[in-house]
């Protein structure tokens, strides 16, 4: 009833903020530029972003591309439905402002039935980033979605995930250019050796998602390395296996929700002890980074 309803929506050009597994999308009818128009006013997000595109299935990805490799057809059928975007060539029906003018396209199969069933009755692929405002914290749950956002907000309980995902340019060599949960060695196993995107000077365009002021709460926030102590005054510390779970996906997986209540209670500093630098922390340690600042 309700998917029914998002789907009617998203076909008359409207925006739905739906559940993924990673976090909630603001989500728009790809082929309609109008309509991708909003997302970008709605959020604030420059037009140097590009989109996400969502798909829901590989052959639906494949229509998209102008080129799939073979190293797109292992990772999907891998990974897919799940927390990996894939970069690639474009087809010209994707309208130049999903992708910011750039002639690829980041496309993904989101591993949540709602997000599934949602592609499958628009008929169309869904363009949609995160369903926050630009730089603040990414939605986990359908109640961080401000009600100003999106025309419906389809909820599908807590993102089960909790960071957004790895995002890959198979355009060329392998690139990294956001990590996620997916530990980067467990791709290079299957397509060989993947580069990491250095991050970009400020204003640049190549790998947009590497912008440092992603993800950050209102609270200042602070990295400490282990061992060091947390500022004085009113603020909350969280450690790997005490307050914050000892595994890394049971850490992505309350981050942002944590952080969201934390930043409710206007503390004067949110403290968070530094994860390792091994590949399972790599997502988490760059959102936290970020939202250090
Ligand atoms: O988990 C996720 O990826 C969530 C859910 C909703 O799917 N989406 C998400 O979207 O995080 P957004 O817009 O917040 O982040 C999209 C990332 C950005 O870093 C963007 O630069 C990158 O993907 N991206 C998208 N298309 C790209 C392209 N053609 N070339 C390079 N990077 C691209
Ligand atoms: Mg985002």
């Amino acid at each position: 009833m309700s998917v029914e309803h998002a789907a009617a929506l998203i076909r008359a050009g409207k925006l739905v903020a739906f559940p993924t597994e990673t976090v909630y999308g603001l989500g728009a009818n790809a082929f309609d530029s109008a309509a991708v128009e909003r997302i970008f006013t709605a959020k604030g997000r420059p037009h140097t972003s590009p989109l996400i595109v969502h798909v829901d299935s590989i052959e639906m990805a494949r229509a998209l591309a102008a080129c799939w490799p073979p190293a797109a057809e292992t990772l999907a059928r891998r990974y897919w439905p799940g927390p990996l975007t894939l970069v690639v060539p474009k087809r010209p029906e994707i309208p130049d402002i999903v992708t910011a003018g750039l002639p690829t396209v980041g496309l993904r199969m989101p591993a949540h039935p709602l997000a599934l069933e949602l592609i499958r009755a628009a008929g169309v692929p869904i363009a949609g980033p995160s369903a926050n405002r630009f730089t603040e914290l990414s939605p986990t749950t359908a109640g961080h979605v401000a009600e100003s956002l999106a025309d419906y907000v389809l909820d599908g309980g807590p993102a089960r995930v909790g960071i957004e995902s790895t995002v890959l340019s198979l355009v060329g060599s392998p690139v990294l250019l956001r990590p996620g949960v997916i530990p980067l060695p467990e791709i290079e196993a299957l397509i060989g050796p993947v580069e990491t995107a250095a991050a970009p000077a400020p204003g640049a365009h190549a790998s947009p998602g590497m912008h440092p002021r992603h993800y950050r709460p209102a609270t200042p926030l602070y990295l400490l390395d282990p061992g060091e102590r947390p500022p004085e005054g009113n603020g909350a510390f969280l450690r790997i296996g005490q307050e914050m779970p000892l595994d890394p996906l049971e850490y992505a997986a309350v981050l942002y929700e944590t952080l969201h209540r934390l930043d409710a209670q206007r503390l004067d500093w949110i403290a968070v002890e530094r994860p390792p630098e091994a590949p399972e922390w790599a997502g988490v340690l760059d959102r936290l980074r970020r939202a250090a600042g």
